[in-house]
C-alpha cells in the first residue's frame, strides 16, 4: 500500500521522496486522529482491606483500587469495559451520564437494564461516548456498593478540537476529586439491616476526598488527600459526589473557583466561593494558583434540607499545596451552615448552558411528578422500626418503585412489551400526574397521603416526543432537595422555584435561551424543578433520587422509550454475555 501510493504519486510529482514520505505520515496521522479509539479494560470486582478511621476493614473494590480506577477518554471514543466478579455479592455497574444511545444493555441498573453479574461470573459493557464533554463517573448499581465501587469518567474533547475555555487550551493540570462516604460497618449490612427493620439506615461515619477522609478526623491526618500546584498555574478540578445520601458544600481556601461545566455539558463560566454538589453530579471548574504559596484546604460537608432528620455533619478536607515546604497549618475555607438553602438555591440557579439551547418548541408529553418520603403502614409479620409502628417508603406520583427480581424490564420489554412474554414483570400505567392533587408543600399534608402504592410501572413514551416534566417536591413526612437523575438522556432545566408549581404564573420564568443541560436536577426542598428533553434513545431508563437510601425506599420509575421507524431509531440487539438472572 505504501510502496504503490508513493509510486503512483512520485512518477506524477517531483516531491523530493523525504518530504513525500514527511506529507504522507502527516496525512496518515491526521486521519488517525480523527477516527475514534476503542478502548478496553478489565474490572475485576474483588475485596481489599484498607485502614480508615482507626480501624481495618474490607471492602469490595475495582482492581483492589479505592476509589476505582479514572477512564479517560476523548469525545467520540468507544469503550468495552470488561466486569469480573470476584466478590461475595451480585454487581453491575452503570456509566453514570453516558447516554448510551441504542446501548440500554449496557446502562447497568439491576433489573432494569440488565440481571446482576453473579459472583464468578463477568459481563462486557460495549458503548460509545460520543456529543459529551466534561466529568462523568461510573458506579455500581446494585444495592450499596457503590460506596465503595466508583470512579471518574473523564471526557476530553477529540482531537483537533479546542476546550471552550482557557484560550482553547488544555489546563495545565487536571484533577479528579471525587468526594465519598464512608461507614465504619459494611455498606451492603447497613442497608440490609434497614431494609429488615423497615427504620431508616445508620447515618455515614466520615466524608472523603479521592478515598480519604482528611485531617478533621481521628487516626486521619496521614493520609491526607494532597495535591501539588504550581504558582501561577490554571488548573481543572473535577468534583464528582459519589457520597450515597449527602449533598455537599464545597469550597477552597483563598481562591475563586470558575465553573465550566456540570454533568459533562459547559456552562457560561461562573466565579464562586463555594459549590453545592447532589449525589450523581459533576462540576468542572478552573483555578488559578496566585495565591501566597502555601497550603490550603479544599472542604466539604452538607447541605441537609430536611428538617430534623439526621445527618453526617462532618467535614472532610483535602490539601492543595504549592510545594512550599510550610510549616503553618493550612488556611480553612468558611463553609455555609448545614441548611442555607439559599446559598445551594443560588449556585445551582447560576448555571447557564454555554451556548444557546436547541429545544423544541413543542411538547408532546406534559408530565407532572411528585416526589417524596412517605411511610408504609405495618402489615402482620413485618418489623417496623419506622415513626410509630410504620415502615419507611418513597414514591413518584405516588407509586414506590419495586424492581424485578426474575428479569430486567428491558429483557422483558425487548422479548414483546413484558405482558405476554415475561408477564408480571412491569405494567405501563405510570400515571403522568399525581393520582390525588393536594397542597403538595402545605405545613401538615394529612396522613391520609403518606401512603405510597409499591408498583413496578413504567411510563411509555413515543419514539422523539418531546417530553417536559414538572418534578414536584412533597411536604410528606420531610420536605427534602431530591437529586433526581435520569438514565440515557441529558435534560435541560428550564426553571426551579418554591412552593407548588403552578403553569399559569411560573411558565413566564422558563429560561428556553441558555438553560443548563444535566443528567442530575436538585429538585428544590418544599420547591419544583422544570426538565425538558426529546426521546430520541429507545430504551428503558430508570429516573431515580440520587440518595441511595430514597432509591431502596422507592423514588425511582423507569421510562420506556419506545424505538423509531428509522435508520439508527432502534435499540441494538442484546449482546451475548449479557447475565441470566
Ligand atoms: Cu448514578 Cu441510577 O445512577
Amino acid at each position: 500500500m505504501h510502496a504503490s501510493l508513493g509510486m503512483s504519486t512520485s512518477s506524477r510529482s517531483s516531491l523530493p521522496y523525504p518530504l513525500l514520505l514527511t506529507t504522507l505520515a502527516l496525512v496518515l496521522l491526521c486521519s488517525q486522529l480523527t477516527i475514534a479509539k476503542e478502548q478496553y479494560h478489565e474490572f475485576v470486582v474483588k475485596e481489599a482491606t484498607v485502614t480508615r478511621l482507626c480501624g481495618a476493614q474490607r471492602i469490595m473494590t475495582v482492581n483492589g483500587e479505592f476509589p476505582g480506577p479514572t477512564v479517560e477518554v476523548a469525545e467520540g471514543d468507544a469503550l468495552i469495559v470488561r466486569v469480573v466478579n470476584r466478590g461475595s455479592y451480585n454487581v453491575t455497574v452503570h456509566w453514570h451520564g453516558v447516554r448510551q444511545m441504542r446501548t440500554g444493555w449496557a446502562d447497568g441498573p439491576e433489573f432494569v437494564t440488565q440481571c446482576p453479574i453473579r459472583p464468578g461470573n463477568s459481563y462486557a459493557y460495549r458503548f460509545t461516548v460520543a456529543g459529551q464533554e466534561g466529568t462523568l463517573w461510573w458506579h455500581a448499581h446494585s444495592s450499596w456498593l457503590r460506596a465503595t465501587v466508583h470512579g471518574a469518567l473523564l471526557i476530553r474533547p477529540r482531537a483537533g478540537v479546542p476546550y471552550p475555555f482557557n484560550g482553547g487550551e488544555p489546563p495545565a493540570r487536571e484533577i479528579p476529586i471525587i468526594i465519598g462516604e464512608w461507614w465504619n460497618m459494611n455498606p451492603i449490612d447497613v442497608v440490609r439491616t434497614a431494609t429488615r427493620t423497615g427504620a431508616a439506615p445508620n447515618i455515614s461515619d466520615a466524608l472523603t476526598v479521592n478515598g480519604q477522609p482528611g485531617d478533621l478526623y481521628k487516626c486521619s491526618s496521614n493520609g491526607t488527600t494532597t495535591f501539588a500546584v504550581k504558582s501561577g498555574e490554571t488548573n481543572l478540578l473535577r468534583f464528582i459526589n459519589a457520597a450515597l445520601n449527602t449533598e455537599l458544600f464545597v469550597s477552597l481556601a483563598g481562591h475563586t473557583m470558575t465553573v465550566v461545566g456540570a454533568d459533562a455539558s459547559y456552562t457560561k463560566p461562573y466565579a464562586t466561593s463555594v459549590l453545592m454538589i447532589a449525589p450523581g453530579q459533576t462540576t468542572d471548574v478552573l483555578v488559578t494558583f496566585d495565591q501566597a504559596p502555601g497550603r490550603y484546604y479544599l472542604a466539604a460537608r452538607a447541605y441537609a434540607s430536611a428538617q430534623g432528620v439526621p445527618f453526617d455533619n462532618t467535614t472532610t478536607t483535602a490539601i492543595f499545596d504549592y510545594g512550599t515546604a510550610a510549616t503553618t497549618s493550612p488556611a480553612m475555607p468558611t463553609l455555609p451552615a448545614y441548611n442555607d438553602t439559599a446559598t445551594a438555591t443560588s449556585f445551582t440557579t447560576s448555571l447557564r448552558g454555554l451556548r444557546k439551547a436547541e429545544l423544541p418548541t413543542r411538547v408532546d408529553e406534559s408530565l407532572f411528578f411528585t416526589v417524596g418520603v412517605g411511610l408504609f403502614n405495618c402489615s402482620s409479620g413485618q418489623t417496623c422500626g419506622g415513626p410509630n409502628n410504620t415502615r419507611f417508603a418513597a414514591s413518584i406520583n405516588n407509586v414506590s418503585f419495586v424492581l424485578p427480581s426474575t428479569t430486567s424490564i428491558l429483557q422483558a420489554h425487548y422479548s414483546g412489551g413484558g405482558v405476554a412474554s415475561a408477564p408480571g414483570v412491569f405494567t405501563a400505567d405510570f400515571p403522568a400526574n399525581p393520582p390525588v392533587q393536594f397542597d403538595y408543600t402545605a405545613q401538615n399534608v394529612s396522613r391520609a397521603l403518606w401512603q405510597p402504592v409499591p408498583g413496578t410501572k413504567v411510563y411509555r413514551l413515543k419514539y422523539g416526543a418531546a417530553v417536559q416534566l414538572v418534578l414536584q417536591g412533597t411536604n410528606v413526612f420531610a420536605a427534602e432537595n431530591h437529586p433526581i437523575h435520569l438514565h440515557g438522556y441529558d435534560f435541560y432545566i428550564l426553571a426551579e422555584g418554591f412552593g407548588n408549581f403552578d403553569a399559569t404564573t411560573d411558565t413566564a420564568k422558563f429560561n428556553l435561551d441558555d438553560p443548563p443541560m444535566r443528567n442530575t436536577v436538585g429538585v428544590p426542598v418544599n420547591g419544583w424543578a422544570v426538565i425538558r428533553f426529546v426521546a430520541d434513545n429507545p430504551g428503558v431508563w430508570l429516573m431515580h433520587c440520587h440518595l441511595d437510601v430514597h432509591i431502596t425506599w422507592g423514588l425511582a420509575m423507569a421510562f420506556l422509550v419506545e424505538d423509531g421507524v428509522g435508520e439508527l431509531e432502534s435499540l441494538d440487539a442484546p449482546p451475548s454475555d449479557l447475565p441470566l438472572c
